[in-house]
């Protein structure tokens, strides 16, 4: 979106409470300009950067509020988080079943990701560590059910910090798994040997940290040890250089 001539000056005014912000970062939306100028007056503290970065996320907004279908369906950069969400009707191509020596059984995955998590999981094997799947792909109803359940246990707005509702799990994408070391419960993951190893390299592997410690105000969910996603390697691996969160990078580096 480009000002028309008349409305330059009404822009360039806007532009100026943004400190003259950089027209050309690639994640500037002229179309956002009065959502970024409303979050700088609530965020004082942060860089216009974030400023940006937040407010295309959709931060500004709470979360399941004004939610879309997701895009890029089927493809390893796809987002799914409390503001893009699946149909109920989605089942990702290429399904295949992970390989009972590093998995419970009847646990798929898209062919890709189950590749390389086997891959990761055979290398981590050879050092005498034990990785293993206990949840992957999930359909909408098995959500549907797994949330309920929470819901009616914790009630919502606990359920809600910790487990998506139906359409908004991102193990629907079959992109997704949570691991254990075949022993401990997988909530404890993040005490274990295998953690330590899979934070030095899982990226290399093309998986990140999906729900990292203090990044629950950007991905909506507490910290998950356990849960990790396939993006490829190259995505992986700026994420973990740069210790920013899968939404940071999409709105800076897919989406537009
Ligand atoms: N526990 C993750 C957020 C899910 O339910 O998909
Ligand atoms: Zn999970």
């Amino acid at each position: 979106f480009t000002p028309s001539p008349a409305n330059r000056e009404y822009a360039e005014k806007k532009l100026k409470k943004l400190d003259n912000i950089d027209e050309n970062l690639k994640y500037f939306n002229y179309n956002n300009i009065d959502r970024y100028i409303t979050y700088k007056e609530e965020h004082k503290d942060l860089s216009l950067e974030d400023i940006i970065t937040q407010v295309n996320i959709g931060l500004d907004n709470d979360f399941y509020v004004n939610s879309t279908e997701t895009t890029y369906l089927n493809k390893k950069y796809i987002l799914v988080n409390k503001y893009n969400e699946l149909s109920e009707n989605y089942v990702p191509k290429n399904l295949v079943e992970l390989d009972t020596n590093y998995a419970r059984s009847n646990m798929y995955l898209v062919d890709y990701a189950k590749e390389a998590f086997e891959k990761m999981a055979a290398d981590a094997k050879s050092q005498d560590l034990t990785i293993k799947a206990m949840s992957a792909y999930r359909d909408y109803t098995y959500q549907k059910n797994l949330y309920n359940k929470y819901v009616s246990s914790d009630g919502q707005e606990k359920a809600d910090t910790y487990s998506a509702r139906p359409g908004y799990s991102e193990h629907q994408t079959g992109l997704a798994l949570d691991i254990y070391n075949g022993t401990d419960d997988y909530n404890q993951f993040a005490t274990t040997k295998e953690y330590e190893w899979m934070q030095q390299n899982a990226h290399k592997y093309g998986f990140i940290l999906r729900y990292p410690e203090n990044k629950e105000y950007i991905t909506g969910y507490t910290y998950e040890s356990w849960h990790y996603r396939y993006v490829g390697t190259e995505i992986a691996t700026y994420i973990y250089e740069n210790n920013i969160t899968f939404e940071e990078y999409y709105v800076q580096f897919i989406e537009n």
